[in-house]
């Protein structure tokens, strides 16, 4: 392989340096270019431009492969807990029992929130989206917490690191519980990480808790399924905010808005709402799918396409097997299974989809699960966000530590060149 890219332009060459990653990516590495050619590159969506190099995440979405930290997330997801991946994740190794002892030691030591936090939860409306709630409530925590802002040492970043894992859980089921007009609670330290969050999200201040071990597991899969993908929108945005050296929680707040955008993980919401919409339309997959491929038709198969896979998204694999089995082991029947199902088979054999390499990705049946666990659809993105605060805390932590700079893209201006000022009176 040629070490070297050569651009020619204007009857000028240039030679940039080829760089190349452990699975064998190839990139042009364009920092001279602007200084060496007076040139810069366009790329609307990143969807060639890579920002960074990365040791955390690796996909091939040609052949739907994911790996975290090399770890295939089939194995992981059967085989590791969400808080094991979450240390695999941010320190780049699989934990000791020691280690993983420790770190969920230091997260419980930290899952208590200041009680003023209430007042500022009190202040939204029961009909506020909890994605709003939580990104604003994850800033809220730098005014207790101004510590985590300035992390320029790895102990002052191992402190803020556990204090978000330890305090996230508690405002995501605090989102809920306000929504439900249930008393805000901790949890019990006793519990593991998951098992915790779901007695926070449901525990009843009248009735003793209880839950079956395979709502649990199904939990802690969706978490690890959903943890990191690599330079995705809302952690490209956990990048961008951190390169300005604005502390953790910050970063992470503006993460979260990202994410809940219906193109990136408010699909899982707006899948579920086009699933309804097809039942109670009569259950006719045809006509939507129809609709889909109409561009004069703003409808679009929510759960179906994605920018890197263009093969099965293997999350999408795992979660539709584990959809039938949790409905299974749980005794629940779910309408929307079947229509899910249909909708992928029709997409998988029409020449539209398959062309365009469309293919169901993580948000199409994680939402089936997370309905037959009784999570109601507005959170199904906070649980994206739960899921996904690991990987957002890996890579603001690999930024930082490889003291990668201030994020600041060019443009190509096309606006009005330079015009006379005109007085209002003769406009
Ligand atoms: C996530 O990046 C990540 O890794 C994200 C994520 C993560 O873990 O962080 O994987 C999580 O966000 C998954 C994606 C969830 N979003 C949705 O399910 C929303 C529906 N999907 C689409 O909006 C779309 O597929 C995107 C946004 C996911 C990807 O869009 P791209 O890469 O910009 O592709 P595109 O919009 O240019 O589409 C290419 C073609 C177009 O048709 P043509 O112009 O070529 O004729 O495919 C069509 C699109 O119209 N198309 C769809 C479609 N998705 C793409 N047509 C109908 N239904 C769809 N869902």
């Amino acid at each position: 392989m040629s070490k070297t890219a050569t651009l020619e332009f204007n009857g000028k060459k240039y030679e940039f340096p080829v760089t190349e990653g452990t699975e064998q990516e190839i990139g042009i590495d364009i920092k001279k270019l602007r200084g060496e050619a007076g040139l810069i590159t366009l790329d609307p969506g990143y969807k060639n431009t890579g920002s960074c190099e990365s040791a955390i995440t690796f996909l091939d979405g040609e052949k739907g492969v994911l790996r975290y930290r090399g770890y295939a997330i089939e194995d992981l997801a059967e085989k590791a807990d969400f808080l094991e991946v979450a240390y695999l994740l941010i320190f780049g190794e699989l934990p000791i029992k020691e280690q993983l002892e420790k770190f969920t030691k230091d997260i419980k030591e930290q899952s208590h929130v200041d009680e003023e936090m209430k007042k500022i939860l009190d202040g939204f409306p029961k009909s506020a989206h909890p994605m709003g709630v939580l990104s604003s409530l994850t800033s809220a925590l730098i005014a207790f917490n101004p510590s985590s802002v300035d992390v320029s040492s790895e102990e002052e970043m191992y402190k803020a690191i556990v204090k978000i894992l330890g305090k996230f859980p508690v405002l995501a089921a605090w989102t809920l519980r306000k929504k439900n007009s249930l008393p805000l609670n901790y949890g019990d330290e006793d519990l593991g990480y998951v098992e915790n969050l779901h007695k926070m999200m449901f525990e009843k201040p009248n009735k003793s808790y209880s839950v079956d071990k395979a709502v649990i597991d199904a939990l802690d899969k969706l978490l690890i399924l959903h943890a990191d993908h690599e330079q995705n929108c809302s952690t490209s945005t956990v990048r961008m905010v951190g390169s300005s050296h604005a502390g953790l929680f910050a970063s992470i707040s503006a993460g979260i808005s990202a994410l809940w955008g219906p193109l990136h993980g408010g699909a899982n919401q707006a899948v579920i709402e086009m699933l309804e919409r097809i039942k109670e339309d009569g259950g006719d997959t045809h006509k939507f799918m129809q609709k889909a491929k109409d561009k004069e038709d703003p409808f679009r198969l929510m759960g179906f396409g994605h920018r890197v896979y263009k093969n099965f998204d293997p999350r999408a694999k795992i979660i539709k097997k584990s959809a039938d089995e949790v409905l299974g082991q749980l005794g629940v029947e779910d309408p929307v299974l079947d229509i899910a199902k249909g909708l992928e088979k029709e997409a998988l054999e029409d020449d539209y989809f398959v062309k365009r390499k469309l293919y169901p990705n993580v948000d199409f049946y994680s939402g089936i699960i997370y309905r037959a666990l009784g999570i109601p659809v507005e959170m199904f993105t906070v649980m994206f966000a739960l899921g996904r605060l690991p990987g957002w805390i890996a890579q603001w932590r690999e930024m930082r530590l490889r003291k990668e700079p201030i994020g600041r893209p060019r443009q190509i201006y096309i606006g009005e060149n330079l015009r006379d000022f005109k007085p209002l009176g003769s406009r």
